[in-house]
């Protein structure tokens, strides 16, 4: 019965109401606040997100300051939240929904026509309608995924697009309880989730759901708690020796646009090469990863040749000064290898 609105759902939101953390997004019901929030809450958790969102909120506090700026200002109050995508995305969409704003005079408030803009998946468009709007739509997030495969007791497998397609009528389901807001009962999903009906030891003894909760029915085997959500194959990682080239003149570096690693691909990196391994590699000075890349860097040595080898074209080629490259490359590994490699080279 995915379809169907569960008898909880009240209580759930009273709940919610007793326990609602005050949080700097939910002081009103502008959708810019909260926008900005729910792109940022998908990148970490809600404790980290907080002070990246008191300094961009203050540097842009309205969506016409956020359109005006430029990308590398945006990128810069970015830095350190990772998927820098994401931010070039957001300020895309703010410049196009300033231009639209301006035409027709009010943010557009459901997610249908949210999803219109670069910087809306279906997430953060519904998010965005019922948490600003009111607009009775379920978000789908980790929390809620988790919260109703275990009251459901439903070993779905989320990640697939058409499981996901059941779990977000799930989530329509909860959010269409007349008689409560959904940006309350949508709150209250991601609430319980992050709070009481978490991934390790949830708290079933103070969850309000207990006892629809078909997992909490179970205690053990697999349809427990501790066995839903199910988990998702994770992809193998890849070991990669990733030897960057540091070539300094005037005090720029020169960047390329990637063509040759399979991390980082199309973003302007240090030139030099990749190899994928099978073990970890003997000799490196750094580690990181990037998706599902395990990085070991090689830096060059201290009397590296630094004559230029490789010669793209120079829309394909740059050289960044070094006090503007936390704006212009948002990786913190590339900027680790370039600082790391200057350490050495004066030591
Ligand atoms: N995670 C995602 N969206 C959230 C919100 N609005 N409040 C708290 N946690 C969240």
């Amino acid at each position: 019965m995915p379809s169907e609105t569960p008898e909880f759902i009240e209580d759930l939101v009273e709940w919610y109401q007793g326990v609602r953390r005050t949080l700097p997004w939910r002081t009103s019901r502008d959708p810019y606040r909260i926008w900005i929030s729910e792109v940022m809450l998908q990148q970490t958790t809600v404790a980290a997100v907080i002070p990246y969102y008191d300094r961009f909120m203050t540097r842009f506090p309205t969506l016409a300051t956020l359109a005006a700026a430029s990308v590398e200002d945006v990128l810069e109050y970015w830095a350190g939240l990772g998927y820098y995508s994401r931010a070039r995305n957001l300020h895309r969409a703010a410049q196009a929904l300033q231009k639209n704003i301006a035409a027709s005079g009010s943010f557009p408030q459901t997610h249908l026509e949210l999803l219109e803009y670069s910087g809306f998946g279906d997430y953060t468009a519904r998010a965005v309608s019922s948490l600003a709007f009111g607009e009775r739509v379920g978000v789908l997030d980790g929390n809620v995924i988790r919260v109703i495969s275990r009251v459901d007791g439903r070993r779905s497998e989320w990640w697939k697009p058409a499981e996901r397609k059941i779990l977000q009528a799930r989530a329509d389901a909860w959010a269409a309880e007349k008689k409560c807001d959904p940006s309350d009962i949508n709150q209250a999903m991601m609430e319980l989730g992050a709070t009481i009906c978490t991934p390790k030891s949830p708290s079933c003894m103070l969850c309000p759901l207990r006892n629809a909760c078909v997992a909490y029915q179970h205690r053990t085997g697999k349809l427990s708690p501790s066995a839903l959500p199910l988990a998702r194959p994770r992809r193998t990682l890849e070991i990669w020796h990733w030897k960057p080239e540091v070539t300094l003149k005037k005090g720029a570096v020169r960047l390329i646009k990637n063509d040759y690693a399979p991390f980082l691909k199309g973003h302007w990196i240090l030139p030099g090469t990749a190899t994928i391994k099978t073990t970890k590699p003997k000799r490196f000075h750094l580690r990181g990863s990037v998706t599902h890349h395990d990085i070991y860097v090689e830096l060059p040595a201290k009397n590296q040749n630094t004559s230029i080898r490789s010669r793209p074209s120079p829309q394909n080629e740059c050289w960044i000064p070094l006090q503007n490259l936390k704006a212009k490359v948002p990786s913190s590994l590339i900027r680790k290898a370039i600082d790391t490699t200057l350490n050495l080279r004066t030591k």
